[in-house]
This record gives C-alpha cells, sequence and structure tokens, in this order.
C-alpha cells in the first residue's frame, strides 16, 4: 500500500501562524504536525509515500527529507494552487499506479494512530473506505449517510442541512477504482475537484463504498485555537523526565519533559509541559499546558496554555490562559 499525503492548500484561518510557517507543520506536542502523520503510515506498513505541496514546498520538504527519519521514501509533488482534493490524487496518479493507497489529510492530528482503519480496509477491501465520526455539528465537513452496516449510501460536501450527524475525516483509503471516479467529475460549488463527488460517484455507479467508525483521538487543526487544544491533548500523555540543568532556585511541578541543554533558572514550570532542547527559562512561571520550542529564551515572563515556536523571545510577558471556544465551530478557508 502506498500513501498520498496532502500538504498544499493556502491555511488562511491559521492566520497569522501561517504567514510564518504552512499548517502542517504547525507544532503539536513540540513536532510538526506532518511527523505525527508520517508516523503514522510507518505504523501501517505503508514505505512509498508522495507529499503534495504548494507554495509551501521548500520549508515542507525541508522538515521532511527524503523520509529516511520515519523509515520512508517521500516524493513531492507540486500543485500549482489548491484545485481540490480529488485533483491531488489526479496530480498523483502516475506516482500511485494500479495500487491501493491511504490518503492522508496533512491538517488532521490523529495521535492514535490508523491502525484499526487500515486493518478494517485489508480485512473487508471494498473500493474506497473513508473514515467517519459522528459530531454534534457536522457542516464544516463532508457528511456520510450509511445503511446502518458501514456501507455509504450518500456523501455531502459540507451540507447546509446535513443529513445525518457523521462527520468525514482525513483518512481515506482508496483502491485503483478512484482514478476514473476522479477524472469524471468537475469543479464543485468552491471551484475545487472534491473526492468527496468522487467517492459518490462511485457509490451511484454500485461500487462498495465503507466508512469505517473511527475510534481515537481526531482533529482538523484550521485554527489556532484547534492548535492549542491538539497540545493540550498530547501533552496529557507527557511523562516527567529531566534531561536538562534545574538550578536549585528552580521547581518544576507534574509532568514536565526538560530536553537536554534546556536550562531553568530561578523558575517555576508546572506540567504538563514540555521544555525543547536548548530552552532557557529564566525569572519565570511556565505551565500548565504549554510547549516551549527548541532555543527559545523565556524571561521575566509567565506563560500559561500556549505554545512557543522555535527560537522564541519573550521578556516581561504576562500571558493568562482564556479559555478555549467550544469544539467544532469552524469557518471555512
Ligand atoms: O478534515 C476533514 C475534512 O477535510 C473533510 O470532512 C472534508 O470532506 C474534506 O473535503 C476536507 O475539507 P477541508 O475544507 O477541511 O479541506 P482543506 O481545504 O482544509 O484541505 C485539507 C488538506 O489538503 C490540507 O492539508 C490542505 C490540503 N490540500 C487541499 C486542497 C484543497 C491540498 O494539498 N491541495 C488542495 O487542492
Amino acid at each position: 500500500m502506498k500513501a498520498l499525503v496532502l500538504a498544499g492548500g493556502s491555511g488562511t484561518r491559521l492566520r497569522p501562524l501561517t504567514y510564518v510557517m504552512p499548517k502542517q507543520l504547525v507544532p503539536v506536542a513540540g513536532e510538526p504536525l506532518l511527523f505525527h502523520t508520517m508516523r503514522n503510515l510507518h505504523q501501517i506498513g505503508v514505505r512509498d509515500v508522495a507529499v503534495v505541496v504548494g507554495d509551501w514546498h521548500a520549508e515542507i520538504a525541508d522538515a521532511l527529507g527524503d523520509g529516511r527519519r520515519f523509515g520512508l521514501r517521500i516524493t513531492y509533488l507540486r500543485q500549482d494552487r489548491p484545485r481540490g482534493l480529488a485533483h491531488c490524487v489526479l496530480l498523483a496518479r502516475p506516482f500511485l499506479g494500479a495500487d491501493d493507497f491511504v490518503m492522508c489529510l496533512g491538517d488532521n492530528f490523529l495521535p492514535d494512530g490508523i491502525g484499526d482503519l487500515a486493518a478494517d480496509f485489508a480485512q473487508r477491501r471494498p473500493a474506497a473506505q473513508i473514515a467517519v465520526r459522528a459530531v454534534d455539528d457536522p457542516r464544516a465537513f463532508g457528511v456520510a449517510e450509511t445503511d446502518g452496516s458501514g456501507v455509504v449510501r450518500r456523501l455531502v460536501e459540507k451540507p447546509a442541512e446535513p443529513a445525518g450527524n457523521l462527520a468525514v475525516l482525513g483518512v481515506y483509503f482508496f483502491t485503483e477504482a478512484i482514478h476514473e471516479a476522479v477524472e469524471r467529475i468537475r469543479p464543485g460549488a468552491r471551484g475545487e475537484l472534491e473526492i468527496t463527488d468522487a467517492v459518490q460517484l462511485l457509490v451511484t455507479a454500485g461500487a462498495t463504498v465503507r466508512a469505517s467508525e473511527y475510534a481515537g483521538y481526531w482533529a482538523d487543526v484550521g485554527r489556532i485555537e484547534d492548535v492549542l487544544r491538539c497540545n493540550r491533548h498530547a501533552l496529557d500523555q507527557v511523562k516527567p523526565e529531566l534531561l536538562g540543568e534545574v538550578d536549585d532556585a528552580s521547581e518544576t511541578v507534574g509532568a514536565v519533559a526538560l530536553a537536554p541543554g534546556a536550562r531553568l533558572v530561578r523558575s517555576r514550570v508546572e506540567g504538563p509541559a514540555i521544555i525543547g532542547p536548548g530552552a532557557a527559562i529564566v525569572d519565570s512561571k511556565v505551565g500548565p499546558n504549554v510547549v516551549i520550542g527548541s532555543e527559545c529564551t523565556i524571561q521575566a515572563t509567565r506563560l500559561g496554555d500556549c505554545v512557543v515556536l522555535d527560537g522564541g523571545r519573550m521578556t516581561g510577558l504576562i500571558s493568562d490562559p482564556q479559555p478555549l471556544p467550544p469544539e467544532g465551530e469552524r469557518r471555512d478557508d
């Protein structure tokens, strides 16, 4: 099985973060989102991955390299502008050949892996398999209607009046049947070739399309609040580990992971927190729910519930955590 990872698009909803990096490289638990995706792919036995990239191609290729560090071989495919998820499949046809493949949206965070979805696909091998999850308000997603036994009857992209509550997640398993379908569809309401329409075409043609319910943690990282929420979730798994220096006037409380070369000077860090390599925390109070990137300097500062990007510098800042807005409220790009 091969994999297609979609990391193009514009990411306007994540501004101002996406002025400096693509949304697929936003750090979650101290690592770019795409690293988690690559690990999920390696875990299910994938070795060959094509990554669709847009304007941020250089930054993404820089971060992932040739894939060796994940045990993968990565090929990059350049998309001139966001023309839709199905356009990415068209673009990848020469790479994919006649192989089965898993398509992962690079802005989805699934820290519990995709092993169950892969096993489900391997066991039943329908023409296509989508992953779904019941949500309160599915209007911002593709919405699937099933017959109750997991067979998809209808798929609609971001319906104003959803017929059910099953949202489509960003992990799709396909056989080569999808290629003919993507060649036949036309751009939808937002001017893009929608993968939802291609899958619907398979359903209409009588092919078996199944919906596999995903039980793990899932987030579509579309807004700053999603980044914080994903970090909070990932931080729950952090194990206390003090590999850096803690001076006598500093203390750590709870699950604090202090990377090698990080220093705490006259500071207090309350976990869960990750302090990256080479970071210096001086005369500050940090945490809980904080990820400090590598080589950051935090001085005379109070920080909670936040992510500080690599190389960030803060002096004399007091930032108290704000409550996050309810999950699932999204605006379109
Ligand atoms: O997250 C799940 C949702 O993802 C599904 O419920 C929807 O059915 C599906 O269409 C998709 O909707 P989004 O509006 O969230 O897709 P978005 O435009 O954010 O793109 C998803 C990823 O694919 C993101 O990493 C950017 C990348 N992409 C997107 C387009 C349109 C590309 O690489 N090329 C593109 O042309």
